[in-house]
């Protein structure tokens, strides 16, 4: 991997006050057909450091598609991405994206078989070589690491049960330890708590949101609740059709503007 030495570092970069480190991501005219679908059009948005972003808008508006392209698991169509100054096409799929950005998907895709322990430490699996990382299947290895963050989401007792044998909001939870463990700098999460109850809900988007903050760490995440985006993160973004139609502090996203993003087409305010 190649390196740059601290002697040629400029001090403008080597600085660690937040406005002089690049954006935790910056997304440069990047948009994603499908045939005919313009699933997100091109679009430009920058994500400071540490900052908890929601993306928000009815069904099939782009959301998962956006956030796939900022975890680097889809390619877009047109323009490109930086995570942290570095273009993502760059990145070597394995290691150095785990450190960068770790997504939980809407369905959560822990592996069944597995118990729940062997399924968060899998998110070492970025910075273990091969061999390590197939004993950890048949030993779990950094086994307290592991159980820390099954802990912080508070299924620690379910560590020696299989996945697939979980309630969907256990998983959801696993899910969360995992990202916990494989510790990357950006956190993103498709609606990491939509097969919660509303209590529990709140209970793991705070979890989320806290570790992310107490860490320092970006996150982008989807959520329905407008309730849940408006409390927990600090900026919201309405997507509609593809594209951004608000993009503001929570605080000064108003209910017109909620109700018109979810609105049916023909029944909006234009
Ligand atoms: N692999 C694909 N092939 C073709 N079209 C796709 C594909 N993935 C997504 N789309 C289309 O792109 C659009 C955006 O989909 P996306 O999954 O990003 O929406 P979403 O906002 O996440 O919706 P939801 O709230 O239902 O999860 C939709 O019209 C969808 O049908
Ligand atoms: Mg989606």
């Amino acid at each position: 991997m190649k390196t740059t030495s601290p002697s040629k570092i400029s001090p403008a970069i080597s600085a660690s006050s937040p406005s002089s480190r690049p954006p935790a991501v910056l997304i440069d005219e990047a948009g994603k057909t499908y045939g005919d679908v313009e699933a997100v059009r091109p679009l430009s948005l920058t994500i400071r450091p540490g900052e908890t972003v929601a993306l928000l808008g009815p069904s099939g508006s782009g959301k998962t598609t956006l956030l796939s392209m900022i975890a680097g698991e889809l390619e877009p169509s047109d323009g490109s991405i930086h995570l942290r100054g570095r273009n993502l096409a760059d990145l070597h799929p394995g290691r150095e994206l785990s450190r960068e950005v770790g997504m939980i998907h809407q369905q959560y895709d822990l592996v069944p078989n597995l118990s729940a322990l062997q399924n968060v430490l899998a998110g070492r699996l970025g910075d273990w070589g091969l061999v390590k990382s197939v004993v950890s299947l048949l030993w779990p290895q950094d086994r307290q690491m592991g159980l820390t963050a099954l802990e912080r989401v508070g299924v620690s007792d379910r560590a020696r049960v299989r996945a697939g044998l979980l309630s969907g909001g256990e998983q959801q939870r696993v899910a969360v330890a995992r990202l916990l463990v494989q510790n990357p700098a950006i956190i993103v999460a498709d609606e990491p708590v939509s097969s919660l109850d509303p209590a529990r809900a709140d209970e793991v988007m705070g979890i989320l949101t806290e570790a992310a903050r107490k860490a320092g760490k970006t996150l982008v995440a989807t959520v329905h609740s407008t309730d849940v985006a408006r409390t927990y993160f600090e900026r919201l973004i309405g997507l509609r059709n593809g594209a951004r139609e608000f993009d503001l502090p929570s605080h000064l996203v108003t209910d017109d503007q909620l109700n018109d993003l979810y609105a049916l087409e023909g029944l909006r305010d234009e």
